[in-house]
């Protein structure tokens, strides 16, 4: 397969101000935690991936220990940049990567310590066979570690050159402040923060997006489609291949109660008013606030992206759809 990126690709997305930085990233993000690594068909994440930036996807999300196995989605990123995105390319996208969860045994391969970041940094460089990334991240924050020190590290990829912005993922309200703070008194502005956030966990309402807005900082929230459940893809059952029903997916066949069945139908219905796919709603209800800049999804195939990236075509609601979206969702 040769790869041949399109000349249209810039003439659908919509690019959004990352906070107050001179960042812009597509309304629409792709996520390559799922779908990329080792157990997966490479075949099919590198036609993703060329979808996406066909689209002005311009925008790819990684960490250390996405895969299975860990490390190996960077590992299978780095193949598809080097073979496809040759010449200038690589200066049209936005890649970060992010150290937090545990990734090697031993005291250095875990949580936030400026040791595990650094070399964490590094090894992702490696994986991906490129010089810097353009977004670090603290994957999370951690308890025992001072919050100078996790700062400090960021600071550091970026004077070194390894990282171009740093971010920060996970963190409640309270700890992003202080983290927003400790960089910018480092002169290394905190440009983005990478939240769970969807129409079922709305935690970042209660304070966190308050937060950001008055520091000027991004968001970017990720598993948008809750896994999949804000999708028609558990409709009807747990079907062979998807996420709930593969060893190795984060969503687990539990989480998908009566109760929540009960909501994803009546948001179904909704979006078929709208004359949607609950999916494209999903994504277009996060967007309709002007302080997220992008919407993180996943992909595990080229249907689904397409399917998603048609959001892009109804991000409006009336005051009635929305009101009826907040009764079912109660
Ligand atoms: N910072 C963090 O701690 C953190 C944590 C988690 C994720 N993330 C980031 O966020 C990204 C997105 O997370 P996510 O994959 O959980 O996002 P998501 O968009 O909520 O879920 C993606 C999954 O939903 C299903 N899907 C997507 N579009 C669909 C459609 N149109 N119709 C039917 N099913 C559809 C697919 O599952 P099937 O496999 O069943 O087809 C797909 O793999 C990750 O890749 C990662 O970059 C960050």
């Amino acid at each position: 397969m040769s790869y041949d990126p399109s000349s249209g690709r810039y003439d659908t997305m919509q690019y959004n101000r990352c906070g107050k930085s001179g960042l812009m990233l597509p309304a629409i993000s792709l996520g390559l935690w799922h779908n990329f690594g080792s157990v997966d068909v490479f075949e099919n994440g590198r036609a993703i991936v060329h979808r996406a930036f066909d689209h002005g996807i311009t925008h790819f999300d990684l960490a250390n220990n996405y895969g299975p196995l860990p490390g190996s989605a960077e590992e299978n990123f780095g193949i598809i940049l080097k073979k496809d995105f040759g010449g200038n390319l690589r200066d049209e996208m936005i890649i970060s990567s992010k150290a937090g969860y545990l990734m090697w045994p031993g005291p250095y391969g875990n949580w936030g310590s400026r040791k595990y970041l650094i070399a964490s940094c590094e090894q992702s460089l490696r994986r991906m066979q490129i010089d810097y990334v353009d977004i670090f991240y603290s994957h999370r924050p951690d308890p025992d570690t001072d919050i100078e020190e996790t700062m400090g590290a960021l600071d550091y990829l970026v004077r070194q050159g390894k990282a171009l912005y740093v971010g920060i993922s996970n963190y409640p309200a309270k700890q992003a402040a202080k983290a927003i703070e400790i960089l910018k008194r480092l002169g290394t502005p905190c440009v983005i923060h990478q939240p769970k956030y969807s129409m079922l966990e709305r935690w970042v309402e209660n304070g966190l997006l308050d937060v950001l807005e008055e520091n000027g900082v991004g968001c970017i929230p990720f598993s948008p489609l809750a896994q999949g459940l804000l999708t028609d893809r558990y409709l009807k059952g747990i079907p062979e291949g998807s996420r709930a029903a593969n060893t190795h997916g984060f969503l687990k066949k539990d989480e998908i109660t009566e109760e929540k069945l009960a909501i994803i139908k009546a948001l179904n219905e909704i979006a078929q008013e709208r004359s949607q796919s609950l999916a494209q709603m999903a994504i277009a209800w996060l967007l309709k606030d002007k302080r997220i800049t992008s919407v993180l999804i996943g992909a595990s195939s080229v249907a689904q992206l397409d399917n998603n990236l048609g959001a892009l075509g109804n991000l409006k609601f009336e005051k009635e759809e929305l009101e009826r979206i907040e009764k079912v969702l109660g």
